[in-house]
């Protein structure tokens, strides 16, 4: 029977170093939050148990988590080892391997876990450190070991003496417990420290002095134990997340041409062949499909973007993009926007909460509000639909191969309908019928001679 496995992740700190009035765990790398990120590499290894550890008043953090995971609360943040007791009404009693990971070390991943996991088995270990070896190991514990090697205990960066400040191996706050050694230890650590705090870390100490085994596993990437303190680890650890998702987009066939200027987050999906320019944010839930074009200072939040799309520094937000289609540069789409397939959107067009239907154009300088367009229209330069009264929005519906002039108004609730023309310059707020021409403007009027009378006409410099 292979042994039950459980895991707590602590998250109650309050984070004071952000100096933020958000969670310390809820700031977010790559668009996901930094014990969601914890949390999805901890639901690879698939443990029995789950408990976060959450702060009193900490409901931002269970929201964000949901029921991927059980939830005690540290009243006061009286230290990690305080912290995890918390955890012993749903854990004390049970056999197994418990694992403990920090909400703010975004980076580990799974597969180093399993590391842990096996390496604390082969050792028949009870408890087993994941250290890592940190070029500038400033603010983390430090891994005491002696003369034969073995782990003597962590001392933390602020108890540390002069000899022990100059360890390179740290403790990067992720370990393999035995479930009930753990919490037996737990309830003899004291908080006589420089910090006043219960430390986790000491529980190594005690378990070492009931003559346990105690193991390290020195991981070789000290990049991904990084923890999150303060802003400027926040930017570093956001670096780090950056180039792993970069790079593993390029492997699965994508072109990122200044990978280190390009921001994808972590559950974006892209497709084959497609090329990304610098500049380019893509956010959230973003999908796009191959041989797709985005190019520089795009900026694409929560969207699909079908195959063959070409976009330019434009901004597409909670919206659709089909096949071919193609939109910049200087053009914004806004929640709810539907383009067809082929559909051309050119410069400084502000679509929102519309469909477009196939192979239909709109090229410059248009706004179209809450409005459904068939195929093949053409949209002349300038052209607004007019959705809002002052206290509702309306809606307009244009009909297949429809011809919209420049410069019109088209003030809903209208439908225009298929196979009608809208000349230039009109002011539309009635329905257009089928194969007729709306012509809403005042016809023009030519004053013949007025030139001779300007007071000016006569002066030989002004012509
Ligand atoms: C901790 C370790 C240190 C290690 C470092 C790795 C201790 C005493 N020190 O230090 O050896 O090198 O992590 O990143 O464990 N938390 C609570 N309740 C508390 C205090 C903290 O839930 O009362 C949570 C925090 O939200 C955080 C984690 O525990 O997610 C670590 O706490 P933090 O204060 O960041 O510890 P470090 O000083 O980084
Ligand atoms: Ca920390």
């Amino acid at each position: 029977m292979t042994e039950s496995k459980f895991t707590i992740i602590l998250a109650a700190g309050k984070g004071t170093r952000m100096k933020s009035k958000l969670y310390k765990v809820l700031h977010k790398v790559c668009g996901k939050s930094m014990v969601d990120h914890v949390l999805t590499q901890v639901e690879q290894i698939h443990p029995d148990d789950i408990v976060t550890v959450v702060g009193h008043g900490a409901e931002a953090v269970e929201a964000a988590i949901g029921d991927r995971s059980q939830f005690v609360v540290q009243e006061d943040q009286l230290g990690t080892g305080h912290a995890v007791l918390q955890a012993e009404p749903l854990l004390g009693d049970k056999d197994g391997v418990t694992m403990i990971v920090s909400g703010d070390t975004p980076l580990l991943t799974a597969a180093t876990f399993d590391k842990l996991f096996a390496y604390h088995q082969d050792k028949g270990a009870k408890a087993t450190i994941l250290t890592a070896s940190a070029p500038d190991p400033t603010g983390y514990g430090r891994i005491v070991r002696g003369d034969l090697g073995t782990v003597q205990k962590i001392v933390e960066q602020k108890d540390a003496s002069t000899e022990e400040a100059q360890i390179h191996e740290i403790n990067t706050g992720v370990y393999c417990f035995d479930n009930k050694a753990l919490f037996s230890a737990l309830h003899e650590v004291k908080n006589d420290n420089a910090q006043g705090e219960y430390y986790l870390t000491d529980v190594i100490e005690i378990l070492k002095g009931r003559g346990a085994v105690i193991a390290a596993y020195k991981m070789a990437d000290f990049d991904e134990s990084q923890g999150v303190n303060d802003r400027v680890a926040l930017a570093s650890a956001t670096k780090v997340m950056r180039k792993r998702i970069n790079e593993a987009h390029m492997r699965d066939g994508v072109t990122i041409i200044d990978p280190e200027n390009t921001y994808i987050d972590v559950d974006v999906k892209i497709g084959s062949d497609t090329i990304i320019e610098p500049g380019v944010h893509l956010e959230g839930k973003t999908v796009i499909g191959e041989d797709c074009m985005i190019g520089s200072d795009t900026v694409i939040i929560d969207s699909t973007i079908e195959n063959g799309v070409t976009t330019r520094s434009s901004t597409i937000e909670s919206s659709i993009m089909r096949a071919g289609s193609d939109i910049g540069p200087n053009s914004h789409l806004r929640p709810q926007s539907d383009i067809g397939e082929g559909v051309h959107i050119g410069n400084f067009c502000e679509v929102k909460k519309a469909t477009i239907g196939k192979n239909t154009k709109i090229g410059h300088l248009t706004y179209v509000g809450d409005a459904t367009l068939g195929e093949d229209i053409n949209v002349g330069c300038g052209v607004v639909f007019v959705n809002y009264d002052g206290v509702k929005k309306w809606h307009t519906n244009v009909g297949d191969k429809a011809f919209i002039g420049s410069n019109s108004n088209i003030v809903a609730p209208v439908d225009v309908a298929d196979h009608s023309f809208i000349a230039a310059g009109s002011t539309v707020t009635k329905d257009v019928p089928f194969h007729a021409m709306a012509i809403a403007r005042q016809r023009q009027t030519n004053k013949e001679g007025f030139w001779d009378r300007l007071p000016l006409a006569d002066s030989k410099d002004w012509n």
